[in-house]
């Protein structure tokens, strides 16, 4: 089967700074680098480097053509990934030395993907392939619900986190991953918990301390790979990639979401972010 990834592609301006400023605070770096990022960008070099027949769904502008050349390069298939008349979307990303971050996003080009792009791209779907989407793009909810009628299974990984945004597209939902505050700000908002959401598998992410996997077996509890951070950006995009990797390779759920543990508990130890996903040897190999 196949994974198609309606993501955003930004690319990652990350500055190394003593500590997040507040406000008001100006603050020297201690480094800078620039990687090919965002979240849905991650997802697809985590599904890729994880092995699974991954295609890309966005856009970027005349400045970002080297972002979908690596996304190429990594694997990952960019056939319908557009170049329109805007920016190409950029991260400012301060990362601490406790590998805490602090995102600011200008999405440009992500907010100006073509309809035409997404169907074209699902119009070679097939019946139970997934489609994957973030909260950094426009076309989320028509996304969704053609992906709900032509039969494929819907994931959305809801970051960056909106109570809304997770209510448009809830009844057309196989797969929804968020993590425990974002789960309670849900409960808020909806009055549901995880099991109640009407979608059949719900991953809450516990940082530190592992996953709950909310599904047909109920709750099932996935232990954490302890770690010391460097620097947290990406973990969640790589581990969100390679669950739907797992999955879309026939892997039971614990297999997927042991996997996926793995794969972001290294990628907490790297610097960077879609440069740095890890593949599958290393994933397997680490702490095994
Ligand atoms: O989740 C990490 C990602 O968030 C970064 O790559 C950045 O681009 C933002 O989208």
């Amino acid at each position: 089967m196949a994974i198609w990834n309606l993501g955003s592609i930004n690319v990652d301006v990350v500055y190394s700074v003593p500590h997040i400023p507040a406000p008001g605070e100006t603050l020297a770096s201690t480094g800078r680098d620039t990687f090919l990022g965002g979240k849905g960008a991650n997802m697809s070099v985590a599904a890729a480097r994880a092995a699974a027949r991954i295609n890309h769904i966005g856009a970027v502008g005349a400045d970002g053509r080297w972002t979908v050349e690596r996304l190429l390069e990594y694997g990952v298939d960019t056939r319908y990934i557009t170049e329109v008349d805007a920016e190409t979307a950029q991260a400012i990303i301060m990362v601490d030395p406790q590998g805490e971050n602090a995102i600011v996003l200008h999405p440009s080009a992500n907010h100006q993907i073509p309809l035409a792009t997404l169907e074209g791209a699902l119009s070679e779907a097939q019946k139970g392939d997934w489609l994957v989407f973030q909260n950094e793009t426009n076309l989320q909810q028509v996304a969704a619900r053609i992906g709900r009628k032509m039969g494929l299974r819907v994931a959305y990984a809801a970051a960056p986190f909106s109570a809304e945004a997770v209510q448009r597209v809830l009844e057309n939902l196989d797969f929804l991953i968020l993590n425990k505050v974002e789960a309670e700000q849900l409960r808020a908002a909806t009055g549901k918990v995880p099991q109640d959401l009407g979608v059949a598998d719900v991953i809450v992410t516990l940082g530190g301390a592992g996953a709950k996997w909310f599904g047909a077996k109920g709750e099932v509890y996935i232990p954490a790979i302890p770690v010391t951070p460097v620097d947290t950006t990406g973990a969640g995009d790589t581990f969100t990639g390679y669950v739907l990797a797992g999955l879309d390779r026939g892997l039971p759920m614990e297999q997927a979401l042991a996997l996926a543990s793995k794969a972001g508990a290294l990628m907490v130890t790297r610097h960077g972010t879609a440069d740095v996903i890890p593949d599958l040897a290393e994933v397997q190999a680490f702490r095994s």
